[in-house]
């Protein structure tokens, strides 16, 4: 039996039609003001179903931005970013709900109530969103809080556990309406090294215990590189690379060089822009 899943924009799910990317980025120039500089020009991004894809580039290339394009709370300029092939930028509000229910966001910085327990932390998505009774919300919570190893941990305030278990608090809270696109904001920040490769392990046995995809936006190479299926770097609001990360590694690219092996001076330069050296030594230079 094939079951036929319309989408928003009343096109079949499962016809042959179907492009495989569940969020597609084309030719998207944004900028957050009119007079702003343009923070990304003609960005084409592809997100395959499945997939861990990797959003990687240097602090303030755009990063946050792309996934703010995604969840449809920034608008591009000019190009089109799609959802399961609808256009987000042409829904309205009530679509636009609908396709954020299924995007679960770990947001950079992005902390615990702290007034609330690592339970009702985890079931505050469930409670915001759905209509279950609360034995069924239980079931839920305990099962994402087990799926991070924290099921032990329920009765815990956010104040009474490590940034590592927070910071998987936070994965269990992200993936509870079960979504089929993650989308995680520098989910390494600040861990101690043990976390971080714990962390990064989740992330990829969540998307592929859930049958999601992950968008990851990350600038830890060695991490990333570890559970990504592709990765695009971005510079200058382009895409400066992009492959697999094995071929990336490989890459004699002088960017791609400096970013993978994390060499101070390179194509991104070490001297923020200004006069040479020259030019302020020299005697009689102008002060
Ligand atoms: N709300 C905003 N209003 C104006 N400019 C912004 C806003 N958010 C980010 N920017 C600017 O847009 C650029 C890209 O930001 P961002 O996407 O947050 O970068 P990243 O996540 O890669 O560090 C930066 O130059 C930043 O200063
Ligand atoms: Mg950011």
């Amino acid at each position: 039996m094939t079951a036929t899943v319309p989408n928003l924009s009343g096109q079949s799910l499962s016809g042959s039609g179907v492009s495989p990317d569940i969020v597609a980025l084309a030719d998207v120039d944004f900028a957050y003001s009119a007079d702003a500089k343009p923070v990304l020009s003609g960005l084409s991004m592809r997100f395959p179903r499945g997939k861990v894809v990797a959003v990687m580039g240097g602090s303030g290339c755009g990063k946050t931005t792309v996934l703010r394009l995604i969840g449809g709370m920034v608008r591009p300029t000019r190009g089109s970013v799609t959802f399961n092939d609808a256009d987000i930028d042409a829904m309205d509000q009530t679509g636009l709900y609908a396709v954020r229910r299924q995007m679960g966001m770990l947001f950079q910085f992005g902390a615990l109530f702290t007034d609330l327990s690592v339970f009702d932390n985890v079931a505050f998505p469930l409670r915001e969103h759905t209509d279950l009774p609360e034995s069924m919300i239980r079931d839920l919570v305990l099962m994402k809080l087990n799926a991070v190893g924290l099921r032990g941990a329920r009765d815990l305030m956010p104040a009474q556990i490590s940034g590592g278990m927070a910071r998987r608090v936070a994965l269990a809270r992200a993936i509870a309406l079960d979504p089929a696109l993650l989308m995680y904001d520098e989910p390494f920040a600040g861990l101690d090294p043990i976390s971080l490769g714990l962390t990064a392990n989740l992330i990829r046995n969540l998307n592929d215990a859930l049958g999601a995809t992950t968008i990851i936006v990350s600038h830890d190479v060695q991490e990333t590189f570890m559970i990504a299926d592709y990765v695009y770097f971005i510079a200058n609001g382009r895409i400066a690379a992009e492959g697999e990360p094995e071929a990336l590694r490989a890459s004699t690219d002088p960017f791609v060089r400096q970013f993978v092996h994390a060499e101070a001076d390179g194509p991104v330069p070490f001297h923020y822009a200004g006069p040479s050296l020259a030019d302020d030594f020299a005697a009689g230079g102008t002060p």
